[in-house]
């Protein structure tokens, strides 16, 4: 790592690998899911392409990489809780995904990100830690293929292969649909990052601590998951994986805070003029300005994907985000609106990648 990326060069840099790597770069769906009842927002890459893996869709390419703007607020995946008090979850994120609809599969999948994580940004090869599936209800078969994958990456400690059940290692989008194992890349970031150290705690891969971060998820699709819990090989096998873009920009800047990241900076000026505060004084009540600057920037997407503060429904979780950020406001002494302005600078962010982004004006 010898340079600093920016957010924008890094989120290049994974579109630009797996262009290279013959994928078809495609735009971010929106927020909102038309035609899927099972959700209230996107929640992940995969919403735009399951049909696709159940085999009622098809597309003009096998292979397709983005970037994809998700919502985890309700649901089977609900992050609101953590956001806020850790540095690490957001209401809205993008997530990097790379796709495979019944072309490579997990040979390829795991060689691609070994090598875009330590040969193309440069990440050391000893702190990358890798998880497989092993079935806690024992009816899936163990995932020796992935493991002993990644065990012929180079440089790869065969060491860091770990194996997971069910909760951290096989993954299904909603309560039943495509689904399947899944692959873990977690990171080592250091003894200083254990936010418990001193305590006893279960300090390693999804551990207790903040030590051990979860990268990027490829996700191994080759199951139909249905209502009455039974589950159907699918047609074809197929890859889905999922990297938080906020963390690796947080990792590859070398920054101790997903809120620290320049995709963040504008906010927190724009916080800290109204405020008033140093950024000593900020740093040390991070939490209002993280919630702030994570909610204002889910609502001005919302509303750039058409989703008013309203009474019911996703109408009602945009408000919700609006009225919590401005709650926080008060925390640190802002009884004036203000969220409009902090929006101005996710606008300014976000303009050049997100397209209607430039369209959100003065969205509070
Ligand atoms: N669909 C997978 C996830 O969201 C990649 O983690």
């Amino acid at each position: 790592m010898s340079k600093k990326l920016t957010g924008n060069q890094i989120r290049q840099d994974f579109i630009d690998f797996f262009v290279e790597h013959g994928h078809t770069a495609v735009p971010s769906m929106s927020l909102v899911p038309g035609g899927d009842a099972t959700l209230l927002f996107t929640n992940s890459g995969m919403v735009q392409f399951k049909d696709v893996f159940i085999g009622t869709d098809t597309k003009p390419y096998k292979r397709a990489v983005d970037s994809q703007k998700c919502m985890r607020v309700a649901g089977k995946h609900n992050d609101l809780e953590d956001v806020g008090r850790d540095d690490t979850h957001h209401t809205f994120f993008e997530m990097l995904g790379n796709w495979s609809f019944g072309d490579y599969y997990k040979k390829e999948a795991i060689a691609w990100s070994w090598q875009l994580l330590t040969e193309v940004w440069g990440l050391p090869k000893d702190k990358l830690y890798a998880t497989c599936f092993k079935d806690d209800k024992g009816n899936v078969p163990q995932d020796d293929e992935a493991a002993d994958i990644w065990k012929q990456q180079p440089g790869f400690d065969p060491e860091h292969v770990l194996f997971f059940g069910r909760k951290e290692n096989f993954w299904q989008m909603a309560e039943f649909g495509p689904c399947g194992p899944c692959s873990e890349i977690h990171i080592d970031l250091g003894e200083e990052r254990d936010n418990l150290r001193g305590t006893d705690h279960v300090c390693g891969v999804n551990g207790e601590c903040t030590r051990y971060l979860e990268l990027w998820n490829n996700v191994f699709i080759q199951y139909n998951l249905f209502e009455d819990g039974r589950l159907e090989p699918l047609p074809a096998k197929h890859v889905d994986t999922g990297m938080g873009f906020e963390r690796i920009v947080s990792v590859l800047q070398g920054v101790d805070s997903n809120y620290k990241t320049d995709l963040f900076t504008g906010s927190l000026e724009v916080l800290r003029s109204l405020t008033g505060h140093t950024e000593k004084e900020m740093l040390a009540d991070f939490t209002p300005y993280r919630v702030i600057c994570d909610h204002v920037r889910s609502a001005a997407f919302l509303i750039a994907d058409g989703v008013v503060p309203g009474n019911a429904g996703r109408n009602y979780v945009t408000r919700m985000i609006i009225r919590r950020g401005a709650r926080f406001g008060t925390k640190i002494g802002l009884n004036e609106p203000f969220l409009a302005k902090v929006a101005e600078a996710v606008i300014a962010e976000y303009g050049d990648f997100i397209p209607n982004s430039k369209r959100i004006r003065r969205p509070f």
